[in-house]
């Protein structure tokens, strides 16, 4: 870059950011910005985000780059390599939690917990713009977000936009007692509560128990997405995806609750899961075919 180049960037940076400042708006006001920040709040309020449990990441919009752009570090971070590739998101910014931060302190301190990434063009490294100060990184889970993100942006012709990883305590609980398959998990949870179909009619996956955090659990959850839009980690807990931050919290919410009743009702029925009432295959095909929904039918009898 010229000495010319540079002082022009410089001048544009401290125009938007004096623009920023006389407008009053700052990143943290950001519609996208909002919506984020507020997930993480009620996710911990959920319970589902013990001591920095969890993760959360959003792709930007071009709009949202632009509007946000004004509040972009002078200069990036260094480029880091991710350990997986995704040439699909290259270029891809996205808004993520910082790796060992915690939920509950995201709504006090954005700017500390979150941040803004950008990937390569190659989309096998990312470079920090905004956010995570005083050396935050992006969560240890980044390299399963961006791997999630290609295949659910594939999957849902660019809709899918919010990846959400949480501990909730009644899915962790059923990978105790249940098969670690994803027709078992999917059949338990449609039965479970009679709008869980209509939520999730693709099903969930399942991964079995893995260490967490590195490419192969990346692998093993991103060929799950595929055709699923939450995945279950064995004794771990939950990934989901959607389009908006309200699709995808009310996606592991509803998860959640079904797990939830579950549970109550195998402990009302001592522990046995032979139910005196339960939801039937005809029955769940009855409410796909009333929603007008396609649902999976090779988890059904
Ligand atoms: P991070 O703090 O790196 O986001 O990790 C939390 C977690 O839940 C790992 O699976
Ligand atoms: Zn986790």
């Amino acid at each position: 870059m010229t000495f010319l180049d540079q002082a022009q960037e410089a001048l544009t940076q401290g125009f938007d950011t004096a623009r920023g400042a006389v407008s009053g708006v700052a990143m943290e006001q950001l519609g996208f910005v909002r919506g984020f920040v507020r997930l993480c709040n009620d996710g911990w309020d959920q319970g589902w985000h013990e001591r920095n449990g969890g993760n959360l990441t959003y792709r930007l919009t071009d709009e949202d780059v632009e509007t946000a752009r004004k509040f972009f570090d002078k200069e990036p971070r260094e480029w880091t390599p991710m350990g997986v590739e995704v040439p699909s998101l290259g270029g891809a910014y996205f808004l993520t939690t910082g790796t060992g931060n915690y939920m509950r302190n995201v709504a006090g301190n954005p700017k500390k917990n979150i941040g803004i990434v950008q990937l390569n063009e190659t989309g096998d490294a990312y470079r920090i713009v905004w956010g995570l100060i005083d050396g935050g990184r992006p969560t240890s889970e980044f390299p399963t977000h961006v791997m999630n993100h290609a295949v659910r942006v594939a999957a849902t012709d660019g809709e899918c936009r919010v990846i959400y990883h949480a501990h909730p305590t009644n899915v962790i609980a059923m990978t105790f007692v249940l098969p670690l398959d994803s027709r078992t998990f999917t059949r338990v949870l449609w039965k479970a509560m009679t709008e869980c179909v209509v939520v999730f009619p693709q099903g969930v996956g399942v991964v079995p128990w893995m260490v967490p955090g590195g490419a192969d659990i990346a692998k093993a959850t991103s060929e799950l997405m595929k055709d699923h839009d939450a995945v279950v980690w064995a004794q771990h807990g939950l990934f989901v995806s959607g389009a908006t931050f309200d699709s995808t919290f009310g996606l592991l919410h509803t998860i959640e609750k079904a797990a939830d009743i579950y549970g109550k009702a195998r402990m009302m029925n001592g522990g046995s899961d032979a139910f005196m009432n339960t939801i039937t295959d005809e029955g769940l095909r009855q409410i796909a075919k009333d929603f007008n929904i396609s649902i999976n039918e090779s988890y059904l009898d």
